[in-house]
C-alpha cells in the first residue's frame, strides 16, 4: 500500500491511544498528522461537551461526517478518528476509500485509567467507572473488529512499541 495515496485511519474506543500514538506514528514515519476532534473543534469554534449539549449527538455525528469527507481529500496523513466515527457506514465507505483502518484495543480497566480524569468526553459523562466503559466497549466491539484492516493490542506496551507493531503491518498491508 502507498502511503502517499492513503491515509492512516486510527480507530478505537475512547482512551484506546489513538491520539498519543498518532504522535508517536507521526514522528517515526516523518508524516503529518490530523486529530479529528480537534478538527472539528477548530472547524465549529466549540469544544466537543458543547456541541453534545447545545445541539445533541445526533448533530454531532452529522458534523463528524462533514468533516471526515473534508479530512479525508488529502492523502499521505495519519488521522485518529473519534471513537464514534466508525458508527455510521458511510464514515467507514470514506475511510476505506483513501484509507487503511488500524483499530487500537485496551482493556476496559486500562481505557478507565487513562480517561477517568477528562472532563470533554460527554458519552461518559456520569458514567466514568469500569462497569459502563465495559458495557459500551461490548456494544461496539463487533462493529470495530469488522471494519478494522489491522488491529493492534495496547494493553500494557509503550507507545515506541505500538508505533512500531503498526509501521510493520501497514508495511504488509495489501489493499484489495
Ligand atoms: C466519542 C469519542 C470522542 C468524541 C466524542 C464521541 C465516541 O473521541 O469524538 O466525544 O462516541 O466514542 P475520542 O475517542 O477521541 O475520545
Amino acid at each position: 500500500m502507498d502511503i502517499k495515496e492513503n491515509n492512516i485511519m486510527l480507530i478505537g474506543f475512547m482512551g484506546s491511544g489513538k491520539t498519543t500514538v498518532s504522535h508517536e506514528l507521526s514522528r517515526q514515519m516523518q508524516i503529518p498528522e490530523v486529530d479529528m476532534d480537534a478538527y472539528i473543534v477548530r472547524h465549529e469554534g466549540k469544544s466537543i461537551s458543547d456541541i453534545f449539549a447545545e445541539s445533541g449527538e445526533d448533530v454531532f455525528r452529522e458534523i463528524e461526517t462533514s468533516c471526515l469527507k473534508e479530512i479525508q481529500k488529502a492523502t499521505g496523513r495519519i488521522v485518529s478518528c473519534g471513537g464514534g466515527a466508525v458508527l455510521r457506514d458511510e464514515n467507514v465507505e470514506c475511510m476505506k476509500r483513501n484509507g487503511v483502518i488500524v483499530l487500537l484495543t485496551a482493556e476496559p480497566e486500562t481505557i478507565y485509567k487513562r480517561v477517568r480524569y477528562s472532563t470533554d468526553r460527554p458519552i461518559l459523562n456520569g458514567h466514568m467507572n469500569v462497569g459502563y466503559i465495559k458495557e459500551l466497549m461490548e456494544k461496539r466491539k463487533p462493529r470495530y473488529m469488522e471494519v478494522a484492516d489491522i488491529v493492534i493490542e495496547t494493553d500494557r506496551k509503550d507507545i515506541s512499541a505500538v508505533a512500531g507493531e503498526i509501521i510493520l503491518k501497514i508495511g504488509k498491508f495489501e489493499k484489495k
